[in-house]
This record gives C-alpha cells, sequence and structure tokens, in this order.
C-alpha cells in the first residue's frame, strides 16, 4: 500500500491499494450515516450491493452514467435522496465511479448543509489521477463545463486498482492524456516511462507508478494554492481548449480525448508565443498519438473562441492560457490574441 497526503484545506491522504471493501466499512464505523453514490454499472459489476450488506447505516443512490450525470437535475435528484435519508451533518457521502461521479458527488457534499464530509472511491484512470484529489467538485451548465461548483476537500481518496481492469482502453487513453498533461509540466520521468510502452496495454503494466506520480504532482500543486489564485493553474494546461471541445462535442468526446487536443493546441500556442521548442511540440503529438489520442480537430473555430471566452482562467474580455516554456517550466500566457488564436488552431486542424 502506498499513500501520498494532501493539505489542503485539511490534510487527507491519498491510498493507493486494492481494498474498496473494507473502506466501506471502515468509513461507515467512523460516521452515524453513509451516502453511496455509484453508477448502475459499477453497483452491479463490482456487486456493492453486497459489501454494503453487513453495513446497516448506508445508503445507495444510483446517478446516471458518464459526463451527463454532471447536471442540475441529478443533483436535485441527490439532494432529494439526501432528505429522505436524513443525512446530518455528522454523516458523509461516497463517492464511487469516475471523474463525472466524484466532482459530482464532491458538490452534493459541499452543497448538502453547508458541507458534509465525504470520500472518493476512483474507479477510472482520469479520476484516479486527477478528479478525486484535490476538492475541486462541480457540475456542468449550459453557460459552460465545470463552471458552478465548489472547493470542498474530501476526508480520503482510496484508489483502487481492482477498477481498471475492466476499464475500456479508449477511458484508459482517456485518463493517459492527464498523465501526459502532468508529465510536460512537472515530471519528465512520467514522459520517459510513456515513450518505453507504445500501446496501452503496455501502459497498463505501468499504471501504479503513472499513478503515483501525476498524484503526488497534484498533492504538491494543491496544497501549496488550494484555491487556484496562481500556481494551480498550471494543472489546467491544455484545458482551456480541451474544455471547449469537449462542451462542443455535447460531451460525446471523453475529457481526456478533448485535453489531448488542447495540449497540442496549447504547446503550438507556446511555441509561438515563448518559443517552444518543435521537437517539444512534436512529442506531444507523438506520445499522445501513440495510445490513439486524438492530436487535431476540425470543428469550426468561431464557438470554439467563444466558449473559451467563458472559460474560468480568462479575466474580463482577456484570454490566458497555461503554456510551456520548456519541460517541467510552465509559463501563463496573457492577453493572447483572437487572430494568434486563430493561426494557432490552423495548426492544428485536421
Ligand atoms: N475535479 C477535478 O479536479 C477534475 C480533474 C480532471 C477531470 N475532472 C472531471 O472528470 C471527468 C472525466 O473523468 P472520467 O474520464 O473518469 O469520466 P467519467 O466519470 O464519465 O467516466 C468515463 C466512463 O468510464 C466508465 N467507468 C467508470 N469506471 C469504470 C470502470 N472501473 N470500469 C469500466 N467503466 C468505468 C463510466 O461509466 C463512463 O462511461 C470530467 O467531468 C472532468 O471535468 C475533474
Amino acid at each position: 500500500m502506498r499513500h501520498i497526503t494532501v493539505n489542503a484545506e485539511h490534510e487527507y491522504k491519498v491510498h493507493i491499494d486494492e481494498h474498496f471493501e473494507g473502506v466501506l466499512h471502515d468509513v461507515s464505523q467512523s460516521h452515524s450515516k453513509v451516502f453511496i453514490l455509484t453508477t448502475q454499472y459499477l453497483a452491479d459489476t463490482y456487486h456493492i450491493e453486497k459489501f454494503l450488506h453487513p453495513i446497516d447505516n448506508a445508503v445507495i443512490h444510483i446517478v446516471s452514467d458518464g459526463e451527463h450525470q454532471k447536471d442540475i437535475s441529478v443533483l436535485e435528484g441527490i439532494w432529494q435522496a439526501m432528505a429522505q435519508a436524513g443525512l446530518t451533518r455528522s454523516d458523509a457521502l461516497v463517492a464511487i465511479g469516475g471523474g463525472a461521479t466524484t466532482d459530482l458527488g464532491g458538490f452534493a457534499a459541499a452543497t448538502w448543509l453547508r458541507g458534509i464530509s465525504w470520500y472518493a472511491i476512483p474507479t477510472t484512470l482520469a479520476a484516479m489521477v486527477d478528479a478525486s484529489v484535490g476538492g475541486k467538485t462541480g457540475i456542468n451548465s449550459h453557460a459552460g463545463k465545470n463552471l458552478i461548483g465548489s472547493f470542498h476537500s474530501p476526508s480520503g481518496v482510496f484508489v483502487d486498482l481492482r477498477f481498471l481492469k475492466t476499464l475500456s482502453d479508449r477511458d484508459f487513453a482517456a485518463g493517459l492524456a492527464e498523465v501526459i498533461k502532468v508529465g510536460f509540466i512537472q515530471d519528465e520521468e512520467i514522459l520517459n516511462i510513456l515513450q518505453s510502452r507504445n500501446t496501452v496495454d503496455s501502459a497498463r503494466e505501468v499504471a501504479e507508478e503513472l499513478i503515483f506520480r501525476s498524484i503526488s504532482v497534484k498533492a504538491d500543486v494543491v496544497s501549496q494554492d488550494f484555491h487556484e489564485s496562481k500556481l494551480r493553474e498550471i494543472l489546467n494546461y491544455g484545458h482551456t481548449f480541451g474544455h471547449a471541445l469537449e462542451k462542443y462535442s455535447h460531451y460525446e468526446m471523453r475529457h481526456g480525448e478533448a485535453v489531448a487536443v488542447g495540449l497540442v493546441f496549447a504547446a503550438e500556442l507556446s511555441g509561438k508565443m515563448i518559443g517552444l521548442k518543435d521537437e517539444i511540440i512534436d512529442l506531444h503529438r507523438s506520445l499522445l498519438k501513440q495510445f490513439g489520442l486524438p492530436i487535431s480537430t476540425n470543428v469550426p473555430f468561431g464557438p470554439l473562441l467563444e466558449l473559451m471566452r467563458s472559460d474560468k482562467k480568462s479575466r474580463g474580455a482577456m484570454l490566458r492560457f497555461i503554456g510551456l516554456n520548456s519541460l517541467e517550466n510552465p509559463h501563463w500566457l496573457e492577453d493572447v490574441s483572437a487572430d494568434l488564436l486563430q493561426a494557432t488552431y490552423e495548426r492544428i486542424q485536421a
């Protein structure tokens, strides 16, 4: 068992183990009631109800699958179920699922009674390395992705590697996009490891190391800047363009797939603005392509620009991006003009 400590809002640990059943038992012992949030697929495949059977203070609530669960109507259903269960301030929520479920569950916990404890049991690579750690919670709306949310740290995160066995190659690769992002901004060794693993199957063999390294970077960054006043923004490398693309696709693209294209966009923009070397820009393309991730798009530029303007990093009319000076050396790109963005977009157009 390995663990990483995060010190943001309060101190908590991310445990990497194969023990989610025991976690459910332990959490139920430390609260008078636990509200378990998960999807039908995970409940059925991992027999979650069976493990809850001896636990008489747990309520299970099933939410719809994928990105569509990050919706106000689903959240409303959770609040109603929490009211029905009589959930009080000393109770807790446990979110078992991908990043969509941990974002939604964390936000439900943040908003119920102005904040109750919650625990994350991430079941996708993206949720293990990124979404479940750091306390950013939220839902989507017509206005944009993740614009409604709250900073609300979990009390514990339990990464059980067995969940990855049922994760599709498509979803594993989507999670690798976030791992590759961490490699570029802060841990070059991740890129070295992945360069010698040219298929998803082969990357799966080193999943634990990739997860440990990625979480360690995230834990360090959010412990220094929990509320994203500046440093934490580096974790959004590739995300301004990525979020726009993801929303434009009506969430048909996985988050990580959209981020993959966003990483190439951010690298190209860095080349134009701060002289990021061509060989590092090329490394973005080759690594992402290696795992079948998209590296270009043919979505029209106009709507993407509009969506990028609603990004959380924008300030007034000013568009801001996280760029890269060199490996492990992120840089803030301020006041980027629409013309420059258009020219950059042309370099990643399919
Ligand atoms: N809060 C943060 O800091 C943060 C960081 C990164 C990403 N995110 C969010 O995370 C979400 C993306 O995460 P995701 O890719 O995990 O999406 P997701 O939760 O939609 O999961 C992707 C798919 O995997 C399936 N799945 C989940 N676990 C599985 C398993 N063990 N076996 C088989 N299938 C499984 C899901 O049902 C879904 O169809 C986005 O909403 C993104 O905004 C948040």
